[in-house]
């Protein structure tokens, strides 16, 4: 594999484009008054915008019955394409039975604005319990991926979209970079591997400690937190993308970082999703991708490792980019220092590891995240955050 951002075509071999131009738009605006409505969820409104600005290439649209089915069972879009993550838009019956295949619908925002046309070509109905159990692994209600797709409506509507209005991210419009932007900074900066990073908690010492390790063997780090749906006990995005802020001012060269905002929704589906946000960063250009330690998981759905196991299921070439792999990292204390056991001759009790859900506990109940945990601007933002607006 060459590896060189023009060589990591995206996945399917062309970056999809599904944004209207300004003459389609005006079209479809006439129209806005005559067409059926569906009104999407956060959710859908992040996967919207993620296939029109190319984030979910190959896909155009929303998912048909068969492209949904091999998705389900294996892991394949129905042209064999490797694919993880059923990408559906689902309505009640009540909204589906007026809707006519072959028709335009109408997307709506939950503000009521006109934000997409779908070109709907398929209703169809899915088992819920199956997708839970092969996506998921877990058909507990209480997983916070299952449980959105227990809540949401019975009809799955299929076809290709068009993108009309985008919000702009308020907190952060200049990290709103799409991924042919991306690609173009990627080639401007000469970088030949770049190594892609996901997350969706604040950013701590063992996230720093991978990223750099990453860093040591690639030319650019592409930080690219998610800022889609989360479930409700996870940081703020707004209170993150700070976090992001101040740790690169402070202990990254610049020079070497891009922060970028992925407008997804997270799932929490794991080993699956692990999958979906390495292919979903081919499409931004990376060349690589880290994968820790229960990457997407929640709870104890997944096994530390299940989400680095799946990788091993596909051939390289049908994946286009590479998984970093880390185990577990800590601050050791006997060595003073970021580790995992791989580099630590560490007791158990040398080891300092907290988990995102002791922390957010932590400052919770007003205490600051020790040093060996958070830098300390970043544990002093967290706190401030939390005194304005506890999760
Ligand atoms: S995630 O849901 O986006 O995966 P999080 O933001 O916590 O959650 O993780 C971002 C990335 O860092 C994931 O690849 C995850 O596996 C990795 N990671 C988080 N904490 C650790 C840790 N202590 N050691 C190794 N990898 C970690």
């Amino acid at each position: 594999m060459s590896y060189h951002p023009d060589a990591i075509v995206p996945h399917g071999g062309e970056l999809i484009n599904r944004v209207a131009s300004s003459a389609q738009r005006e079209i479809f605006l006439s129209k806005a008054d005559f067409l059926p409505r569906v009104e999407l969820d956060e959710r859908a409104v992040s996967d919207l915008e993620m296939i029109a600005i190319g984030g979910f290439s190959p896909l155009q649209g929303f998912m048909n019955q068969d492209d949904y089915n091999r998705v389900v069972t294996e892991m394949r879009l129905a042209n064999g394409i490797v694919w993880s993550i059923p990408i559906t838009l689902s309505v009640t019956e009540a909204v589906a039975t007026p809707l006519e295949e072959g028709g335009l619908v109408r997307l709506d925002n939950s503000r009521g604005e006109f934000i997409g046309v779908l070109e709907l070509t398929q209703k169809y109905t899915y088992d819920k319990q199956q997708e839970a159990i092969n996506v998921y692994r877990t058909d507990d209600a209480k997983h916070p991926g299952v449980q959105v797709v227990y809540n949401q409506g019975s009809i799955n509507l299929a076809g290709d979209i068009w993108l009309l209005q985008r919000d702009s991210h308020p907190h952060f419009p200049s990290y709103q970079i799409d991924p042919a932007a991306s690609r173009q900074m990627f080639r401007e900066k000469t970088w030949k591997t770049i190594v892609g990073f996901q997350t969706r908690n604040p950013i701590h010492r063992a996230h720093e400690y991978i990223q750099k390790c990453a860093l040591e063997t690639v030319d650019g780090l592409f930080l690219h937190p998610l800022v889609g749906a989360t479930k409700e006990d996870d940081i703020a995005a707004d209170v993150r993308m700070r976090c992001y802020e101040i740790l690169l001012e402070h202990y990254y060269p610049v020079d070497r970082v891009i922060l970028a905002i992925n407008p997804a929704a997270m799932r929490y589906a794991g080993p699956r999703e692990a999958i979906f946000h390495a292919l979903v960063r081919k499409n931004y250009g990376c060349t690589h991708f880290i994968v820790g330690r229960d990457h997407a998981g929640v709870g104890d759905y997944y096994g530390t490792y299940d989400a680095q196991y799946i990788f091993d299921e596909f051939a390289p070439e049908e994946l286009g980019i590479v998984p970093m792999k880390f185990e577990h990292a800590f601050y050791c204390q006997r060595t003073k220092q970021m580790a995992t056991t791989k580099t630590s001759p560490s007791t158990p009790e040398e080891r300092v590891h907290l988990s995102g859900t002791k922390v957010r506990e932590m400052l919770r109940r007003g205490e600051l995240p020790p040093p060996e945990f958070s830098r300390p601007e970043v544990a002093a933002e967290l706190t401030r955050a939390m005194q304005i607006s506890p999760v």
